[in-house]
């Protein structure tokens, strides 16, 4: 078997790092294709060496631009090394432009795609992830899912039971691996040293990079506002280039730059950043990764987004969303960093992002679909069948694969009698109302 696996930013380069490392402990004949989005040694380079992974095979070395050059250019160097290389399935990661690129791609060449943190949904199409992460998952054969909320997000879209794999988020089983490792070390970077961190007991870290936020001034004035008032943390602000550019366009740069208890930095390596936000008392976000750690490392959590793909961060009550509202943001924060039952509750918040096993979970999970020749994209040949969507009350005792079995039938959905469910082979049926998919 071959395994393509297809990044180009930080955060992909983060979350694919532990499947990687699983894929090459397997000795499993892997290439990885950056497409070189990001291109700065502190947004790109620096990942490779923290996580221990090998560099790239390829680098496309697209570099910035509008979506449409970005995802062309993209496209055909994604297509000419696939063509060489002929794997057997392609990884894709979340929601960046190479995840769009590199399943349709794939998909138009008839190989396998494999969409790692599918099914996550904000149902907001302004946002150019959610274009992203919607045609990826047309374009999959197989999903390896986060949690089961987003594996409902996809059987409510129509997709097959079969093919959805809940692993849990790599996330955690790269904070796991990293963060014993990063506090043995401790430091690296040199900015951070000079700001003595250890030094400091109430650490904000902040970062903002979503072009919703930064390259809308007003939104971007509000969030600042609310960061003036807040003299009672050190805030830390590894900045990311987009928010860098557009903070100077604005003008804003020198003035937050200028705040004493705000202190900007460059992207700092994973490391580092671990242990910083490990640190904190509280996490300032639009990102969506770090939505994910803040509830892994404990940490309170405020969300500068309307809304979020990770809404079960929200249900378990370790993250807020405050939008780009300076009050919000204030009266949130000032509770967490002054009631302690309030901010006790936040850091408890039970994960559900799993127990860092989910790249294991994903690479069996491609074993399985190759030694069962699922990976092999034909045209059916067998003369078209029909169904009925049906609808039923189960009453016996009875398991998703046994009902299957009786009545030739695929279950879509099941609802508990309080919410939808995901239905696993060997779930009890016995009280749930269930739609399924029958064979004529
Ligand atoms: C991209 C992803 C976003 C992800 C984020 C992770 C898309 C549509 N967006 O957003 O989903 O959350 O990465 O950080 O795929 N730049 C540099 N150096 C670099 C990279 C970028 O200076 O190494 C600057 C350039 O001015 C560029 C701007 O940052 O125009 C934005 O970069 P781009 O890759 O287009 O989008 P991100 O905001 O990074
Ligand atoms: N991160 C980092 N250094 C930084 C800022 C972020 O290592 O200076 C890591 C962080 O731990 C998280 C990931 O980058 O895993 C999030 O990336 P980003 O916010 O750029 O993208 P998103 O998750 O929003 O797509």
């Amino acid at each position: 078997m071959k395994i393509a696996t297809i990044l180009g930013t930080r955060p992909e380069i983060i979350k694919m790092a532990p499947i990687i490392a699983e894929i090459n402990k397997r000795n499993i004949n892997h290439v990885v294709l950056h497409t070189g989005q990001h291109y700065d040694k502190e947004m790109s380079d620096n990942f490779f060496r923290d996580l221990e992974i090998p560099a790239p095979d390829y680098n496309i070395h697209v570099g910035s631009g509008t979506h449409a050059k970005q995802t062309g250019l993209m496209m055909s160097g994604i297509e000419k090394i696939l063509l060489k290389e002929k794997p057997d399935i392609v990884l894709v990661q979340g929601d960046t432009n190479a995840v769009l690129a590199g399943a349709l791609v794939s998909a138009k060449l008839h190989i396998a795609v494999g969409h790692v943190e599918a099914g996550l949904r904000s149902f907001d199409l302004t946002m150019p992830e959610e274009i992203n992460r919607r045609v990826a998952d047309v374009c999959s054969v197989m999903y390896y899912i986060p949690t089961e909320e987003s594996a409902i997000n996809l059987l409510a879209e129509g997709f097959s039971r079969k093919n959805l794999f809940i692993t849990g988020n790599t996330v955690v089983d790269a904070c796991f691996r990293h963060l014993e490792i990063a506090k043995k070390r401790g430091f690296g970077e040199e900015s951070l040293k000079e700001l003595d961190i250890d030094g400091m007991d109430n650490i904000l870290t902040l970062t903002m990079h979503r072009a919703e936020n930064v390259d809308i001034k007003e939104r971007v004035t509000n969030i600042i506002d609310a960061l003036k008032e807040l003299t009672d943390v050190d805030i830390i602000f590894p900045i990311h280039p987009r928010t860098k550019n557009t903070l100077e366009k604005f003008g804003l740069f020198e003035e937050l730059n200028s705040l004493s208890h705000v202190h900007i930095v460059k992207p700092i390596g994973y490391l580092d950043f671990l242990l910083l936000t490990s640190k904190s008392v509280l996490i300032l976000t639009d990102s969506g990764g770090l939505q994910e750690e803040a509830i892994t490392l404990d940490v309170p959590a405020l969300t500068l987004r309307y809304n979020t793909e990770r809404p079960e961060t929200v249900a378990a009550g370790g993250n807020i969303l405050v939008g780009a509202n300076k009050e919000a943001i204030l009266e949130n924060a000032n509770r967490i960093l002054n009631d302690k039952e309030f901010a006790d509750k936040m850091k408890n918040a039970v994960n559900p992002y799993g127990d860092g096993d989910a790249a294991v979970k994903t690479v069996d999970a491609i074993e399985k679909y190759y030694h069962e020749g699922k990976l092999n994209i034909t045209a059916p040949e067998d003369i078209m069948d029909s169904f009925t969507r049906e609808m039923t009350q189960i009453d016996a005792d009875i398991t998703v694969s046994e009902f299957e079995q009786s009545e030739n039938a695929l279950v879509h959905m099941v609802h508990d009698g309080v919410k939808m469910r995901f239905p696993t082979d060997d779930m009890n049926l016995k009280g749930m109302m269930i739609t399924y998919d029958k064979r004529k």
